[in-house]
């Protein structure tokens, strides 16, 4: 068997990999912290291989998960476009439940691993099946459309599903005259004002995004003339009516790459702007910080923890997850990028 190393193939080694995400990360990892990092990111690396698993990351998380570990990142949509694609036997989801469920969904017969199984949401926490089952005799024939950031079996009480991505589009896809949307309420308001369709709301809200106010963003832009501000659906009507731009976490991103502002504030989950600045170093963010304490809990020794034991494993019973599938795979189908 004949053998060549990485430096013979061309190919960068770990080490030289290591030591480019290193240099990548300087200015948002000090130093201090990039030492503890590096090990587990080498082994996951290794671990990885092992057990031909694939890494998809949410643009929330941490610049060391986000930069230092993803074989994916991407917004709940592009998540699970890629889960249902990938040919690897485990996948690990670094995001929170709901996120890492589309993916056994979609993929039931892979090992779908999180990191943390009690990284939740606040807006999966605030409707459950009893609650759809109401609401369809409430408003008997009115179609459903759930938002990703629900459990498996209020997914499999809908009739499709959708993302900030493509709400609107979801909407409109069903011509209905009227929708049961579902939970997050500023969403809802959202799609809303961009259509027709009658919307009937329900009072889930993100933690992190109705956390934001209108005056805050009024006084950014105030000291900071010429400012940027684009803002994630989820956030208050108030506070979207002070944005220049709303759309998914990839669409804010997507923006922000092609703009090139001088200075930027992304309305929404801290980590975001950490990871768009290390590649945009000539764009300053301006950051009110607000994180997410769910998808805050997932960190590089629980994934590294997680590939060793493959554990937690995410499981949905099967006949829920049979009609939650439909319900997304509806949802890809409209696509609305
Ligand atoms: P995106 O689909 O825009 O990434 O949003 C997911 C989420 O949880 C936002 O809080
Ligand atoms: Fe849920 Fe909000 Fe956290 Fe997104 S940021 S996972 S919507 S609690």
């Amino acid at each position: 068997m004949s053998m060549s190393t990485a430096s013979e193939t061309g190919e960068p080694s770990g080490g030289e990999r290591l030591a480019a995400i290193g240099s990548l990360l300087a200015g948002v990892v000090p130093e201090i912290e990039w030492r503890v990092h590096e090990p587990y990111i080498a082994e996951i690396a290794r671990l990885k291989e092992e057990r031909n698993a694939f890494v998809i990351v949410h643009n929330y998380q941490t610049p060391e998960i986000f930069h230092g570990v993803a074989d994916f990142t991407g917004d709940s949509l592009a998540m699970a476009y890629a889960g249902a694609a990938t040919e690897a036997d485990v996948i690990v989801v670094c995001g929170v439940h709901f996120m890492a469920e589309t993916a056994k969904i979609l993929s039931p017969e892979k090992t779908v691993l999180i990191p943390d199984i009690a990284a939740g949401c606040s807006l999966a926490a605030s409707i459950r099946r009893e609650d759809v089952r109401e609401l369809r005799r409430r408003y008997p024939g009115v179609p459903v459309v759930t938002y990703v950031n629900t459990s498996a079996e209020v997914k499999a009480e809908s009739d499709i599903c959708c993302t900030s991505a493509n709400a609107v589009q979801v909407v409109e896809s069903l011509g209905a005259e009227r929708v049961i949307f579902l939970p997050d309420e500023f969403l809802g308001k959202y799609v809303a004002a961009q259509t027709d369709v009658e919307i009937v709301l329900w009072k889930g809200h993100c933690e992190v995004h109705e956390r934001f106010r209108a005056e805050e963003l009024q006084d950014y832009r105030a000291s900071h003339p010429g400012l940027d501000v684009i803002a994630h659906p989820e956030c208050s009507p108030d506070v979207l009516a002070e944005a220049d731009f709303v759309g998914s976490t990839a669409k804010m991103i997507d923006h922000v790459r092609e703009r090139r502002p001088a200075q930027v504030l992304m309305v929404t989950e801290c980590s975001m702007s950490d990871n768009v600045s290390v590649e945009l170093p000539e764009v300053e963010f301006i950051r009110p910080c607000n994180l997410c304490p769910h998808m805050k809990k997932i960190t590089l020794p629980k994934i590294e923890q997680a590939l060793r034991t493959l554990a937690p494993t995410v499981e949905v019973e099967p006949e829920t997850g049979a009609r939650a599938r439909r319900a997304v795979e509806l949802m890809l189908a409209v696509g609305a990028r």
